[in-house]
C-alpha cells in the first residue's frame, strides 16, 4: 500500500462515503458465500450503518489517503447486529461485569482487501473495550467474516439463520473471544 491507513472516529458527515462503502464491500467481497438474491435482501433488511454507533464514539472510519477503505467498530449497547433499517434492534447499555461487548458491522473496500486494516479495526475496537472493563468480546459474523475473526482468536458459538422478506434464509455464525 502506497499510504498507510488512517484510523479515526466515524463521523455523521462520513456516513453517505460509509454507506457506499458498505454496500460495495457486501456485493463484492460476499459473492462466493452468500446468493445475489441473499444479499440484495440482506443489504435492505439487515446490512447497514448504525447510527447509534456514530453517536456513542464508537465506530471508526479508515482512510488511506482521501479514499475511504474501511469502517467498523464495537459496542457498550446490547444490539449484536444490523444496521438502523433492521429489526429487533435494543439501545439498551451492556455491563461489563457480566456482558461481552459486540463487535459490529465491519465492511472492508473491495480494493482494501487482506491488507490488515480489519485486523487494525478490530485491536482499535478491543483497546477501546478493554479501557471500559470489559474482558469479553461477542459478534455475528457473515460467511466471509469467520477467517476474518477465526485469525484474530474469536470461537464459533453455533449458527444463526436470520429469515429474509422472500422467504429464504440468510447464514451467520456467532463468536466470542476473551479479552484483557
Ligand atoms: C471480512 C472482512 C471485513 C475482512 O477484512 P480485511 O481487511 O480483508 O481483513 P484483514 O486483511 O485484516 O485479514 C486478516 C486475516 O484474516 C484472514 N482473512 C481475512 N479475509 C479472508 C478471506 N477472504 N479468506 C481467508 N482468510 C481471510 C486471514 O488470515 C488474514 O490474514 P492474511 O491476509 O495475512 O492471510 C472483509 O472481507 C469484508 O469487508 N467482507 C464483506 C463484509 C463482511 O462480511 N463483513 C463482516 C461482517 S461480520
Amino acid at each position: 500500500m502506497s499510504e498507510e491507513p488512517i484510523l479515526r472516529l466515524a463521523t455523521l458527515a462520513d456516513r453517505p462515503a460509509l454507506e457506499t462503502l458498505l454496500e460495495r464491500s457486501v456485493r463484492s467481497l460476499s459473492r462466493d458465500h452468500y446468493s445475489p438474491g441473499q444479499i440484495d435482501a440482506a443489504l435492505k433488511a439487515i446490512f447497514g450503518i448504525d447510527g447509534t454507533l456514530i453517536a456513542d464514539g464508537t465506530y471508526f472510519a479508515v482512510l488511506v489517503g482521501d479514499q475511504y477503505a474501511a469502517c467498523g467498530g464495537w459496542s457498550r449497547r446490547r444490539t449484536l447486529f444490523g444496521g438502523d433499517q433492521a429489526a429487533g434492534r435494543s439501545a439498551d447499555l451492556l455491563d461489563p461485569a457480566t456482558d461481552a461487548a459486540k463487535i459490529r458491522a465491519f465492511f472492508v473496500d473491495p480494493a482494501f482487501a487482506r491488507r490488515g486494516i480489519a485486523s487494525l479495526m478490530m485491536r482499535a475496537a478491543e483497546q477501546a473495550a478493554l479501557a471500559e472493563g470489559f474482558t469479553s468480546l461477542e459478534l455475528m459474523a457473515t460467511l466471509p467474516g469467520v477467517p476474518l475473526y477465526t485469525a484474530l482468536g474469536f470461537i464459533a458459538t453455533g449458527t444463526h439463520d436470520v429469515h429474509l422478506a422472500d422467504g429464504s434464509t440468510i447464514p451467520f455464525v456467532p463468536m466470542r473471544k476473551q479479552i484483557g
